[in-house]
């Protein structure tokens, strides 16, 4: 891993594949770069790949209190800078989504296209804001490995708990090393997003919205808030929430065929 001093805030991040095509991968909630470890070789021989542990989660800092979707993305778009990209394309999976969502409404000229994956521009529900509330007291009260314990096994489709039993492991070994005060302050920020089905709407670059045919925790219809011509909708048949560790070959190649498109 490489790191950088984003704006005071050292950001950790994955540099992978040569090329003047500059791909971003974010992560999602108590996640790190390496929810991209089966993705990023496939993308990678064609793409560069940006890939950093978003503030709170990997080895990147950690501040105490609640954080915000601006400063997440922020730390992307300087982590950009300090690596003189001027202009990239952005996918994040679920909670990367919503940072996603917030560098692009602030600053679109700074990406070619972006895509959600397995996210959504919708703001939290009344429940959802109130089940953030009690993912920060149960983080706080019975640690971060009991929280990770129950979040995980909802993430992956029913069906690959057993199939895919190393990569649950993979995902939950990941979320332990979530600092605690980084997964209290990332969900006190998914608590605040507002919604930003406008910006789906109102943009005009090219947009990738990606979901899982048996995702729990972001069904299709909340991914699948627009629909217009530079818009592409695609299912990951069989996955769940995680389709970079259910599905890599098929999200790897949803997402070339995506970026072929644009540049034919
Ligand atoms: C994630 O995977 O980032 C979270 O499930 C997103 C969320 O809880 O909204």
């Amino acid at each position: 891993m490489n790191k950088k001093v984003c704006e005071g805030t050292t950001i950790y991040y994955a540099d992978e594949g040569k090329g003047d095509s500059v791909i971003v991968l974010l992560h999602g909630f108590c996640g790190s770069s390496a929810y991209w470890d089966d993705v990023i070789p496939l993308l990678s021989t064609h793409y560069r790949c940006i890939v950093p542990d978003l503030r709170g989660h990997g080895q990147s800092d950690a501040p105490k209190g609640a954080y915000s979707m601006e400063e997440m993305a922020d730390d992307v778009l300087n982590l950009l800078m300090e690596l003189d990209i001027p202009q990239a394309s952005l996918f994040g999976h679920s909670m990367g989504g919503y940072v996603a969502l917030s560098a692009v409404q602030r600053h679109p000229e700074r990406f070619h296209a972006f895509g959600l994956i397995h996210s959504t521009a919708h703001e939290d529900t009344e429940e959802g804001k109130e089940k953030r509330l009690k993912a920060v007291s149960t983080i706080e009260t019975e640690g971060i490995t009991a929280f990770v314990d129950g979040m995980v096994p909802g993430l992956f489709a029913p069906q690959h708990l057993e199939t895919m039993a190393d990569k649950v492991i993979k995902a939950k070994e990941i979320g332990y090393a979530t600092p605690p005060q980084g997964a209290a302050g990332a969900a006190l920020a998914m608590r605040e997003r507002p919604d930003r089905r406008d910006v789906l709407t109102a943009t005009p670059l090219p947009v990738l919205l990606v979901a899982g045919e048996h995702d729990q925790v972001v069904p299709a219809a909340r991914t699948f808030t627009a629909d217009k011509s530079n818009i592409q909708q695609s299912i990951i048949s069989g996955a769940g929430h995680m389709s970079m560790m259910e599905a890599p070959q098929e999200l790897a190649k949803v997402i070339k065929g995506f970026l072929e498109g644009l540049a034919g």
